[in-house]
């Protein structure tokens, strides 16, 4: 047998594609010293592990309190319940396509004309890591002239999430990011307190939750979850979905023929090269997965980048098929159903429609303004990051319109 791949090794970020199917095939369940987690790669244990009512994510306030401070995402019970209601109604039905989808629109469009008449561009600088966190900053209710100050803070956070081999200058960036959130935001949402308007913050703001409000301290927490949490993945998803058509040019040219595709591209793009890779858990009693027992308080992390691979559970694994017979993102509603880039159960994504609404219009408009669309010379694409993972950059060309 194969020596048991190290998730922190060199060859490891250079393409843990290959180093999943060993530890599917041959090290379903490993226990990583360094990281103190057990690690699982098939796609029955990830899918358990976000299914199975024993898994809590209470492990994550070590990673996410210094940073954030306490989110939904570390709470549990009818207290993660209550909080998550607050926001979840902007991110799906009419309030979303009524209230949000011109934001979406806009922001879409105002990037895009910043290139369109240059006939190249890098998707991932001038678009997709602006796009999406211009949409939440907008969606807040907060200055759009702090477009930029935005971006750098969530790029602080997601470096520190991120950060599995401990750089103490990205541990302090993140550290700093957190105060300066705090000194912006915290006069912010007093002020909103007193003259509420009709954006998502002054909603957090004015919600009563057992007839009080949350503290100033739990909203800049909450506006941190949503800006690196919004950010970050669907920066990700967007550059997979054109690094993955750029490379196969016959699915490229299917979806730009026939735009009811998109939603499967960005579902393959979702179960082939997922924004997230990894998330943990922790079970309050032991537990059986395959390969062994974990006893209760343990963490363990759930390798999503390997459970979408898994043939097991997919045919073809490995190969991006946005004619995929399993995929039925098309409908709305059945984001769990494809893979488990968006988690599963409690905590699965509470921005998936926001996400998927993000993408149609980003690649729509996209493919609109740019002819011809193909990857600038030397251009490789190579994806970055284990934690986040997605292209670093995505130069490409093509014809500017007259
Ligand atoms: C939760 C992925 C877009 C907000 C999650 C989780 C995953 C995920 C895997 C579960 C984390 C865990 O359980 O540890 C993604 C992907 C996206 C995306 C792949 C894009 C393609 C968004 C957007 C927003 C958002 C646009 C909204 C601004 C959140 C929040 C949670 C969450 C607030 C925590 C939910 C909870 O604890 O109940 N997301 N996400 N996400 N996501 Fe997303």
């Amino acid at each position: 047998a194969q020596q048991a791949p190290d998730i922190l090794s060199p060859a490891f970020a250079a393409d843990p594609y290959a180093s999943y199917r060993v530890m599917r095939e041959q090290y379903p369940l490993i226990w990583h010293e360094g990281m103190q987690s057990y690690i699982v790669s098939r796609y029955a244990d990830v899918e358990k592990a976000f299914k199975d009512p024993v898994f809590t994510s209470d492990n994550y306030d070590w990673q996410l309190e210094p940073v954030h401070g306490r989110t939904i995402l570390q709470m549990g019970g009818r207290e993660h319940s209550v909080r998550r209601a607050l926001v979840a109604p902007a991110f799906r039905g009419k309030e979303l396509q009524e209230k949000f989808l011109p934001v979406i629109e806009r922001n879409a469009r105002e990037l895009i004309e910043a290139f369109a008449a240059d006939g190249s561009a890098d998707l991932v600088a001038q678009f997709a890591t602006w796009f999406p966190i211009n949409v939440i900053v907008d969606m807040l209710g907060l200055p759009r002239e702090d477009h930029a100050r935005f971006h750098g803070w969530y790029t602080s956070i997601i470096g520190f999430l991120g950060n599995l081999t401990q750089d103490p200058e990205v541990t302090a960036a993140g550290l700093r990011t957190r105060e300066e959130l705090a000194a912006y935001m915290i006069p912010v949402i007093q002020e909103r307190r007193a003259n509420p308007g009709d954006d998502l913050l002054s909603a957090l703001c004015t919600a009563e939750i057992d007839g009080t409000t949350m503290s100033d301290e739990d909203i800049k927490a909450f506006v941190s979850l949503l800006l690196a949490a919004g950010g970050e993945t669907t920066d990700k998803a967007i550059a997979g979905v054109f690094r993955n058509l750029l490379a196969n040019p016959d699915q490229l040219a299917a979806v730009r023929a026939d735009r009811e595709l998109v939603p499967a591209a960005f579902a393959e793009t979702l179960r082939f090269t997922p924004p997230v890779h990894m998330i943990m858990r922790q079970p309050s009693a032991d537990v059986e997965l395959s390969g062994g027992t974990v006893a209760a308080g343990k963490t363990v992390t759930c390798l999503i980048g390997s459970a979408n691979r898994d043939g097991e559970r997919y045919a073809d694994a490995d190969r991006f098929d946005v004619f995929r017979q399993d995929l039925t993102t098309a409908n709305a509603f059945s984001a769990a159903a494809d893979h488990l880039a968006f988690a599963l159960g409690r905590h699965f994504c509470v921005g998936a429609l926001l996400a998927k609404a993000e993408i149609e219009v980003g690649v729509n408009q996209l493919l609109d303004a740019l002819p011809d669309l193909a990857l600038a010379e030397g251009e490789t694409a190579e994806e970055q990051g284990l934690f986040t993972r997605g292209p670093a950059s995505l130069r490409v060309t093509f014809t500017p319109k007259g």
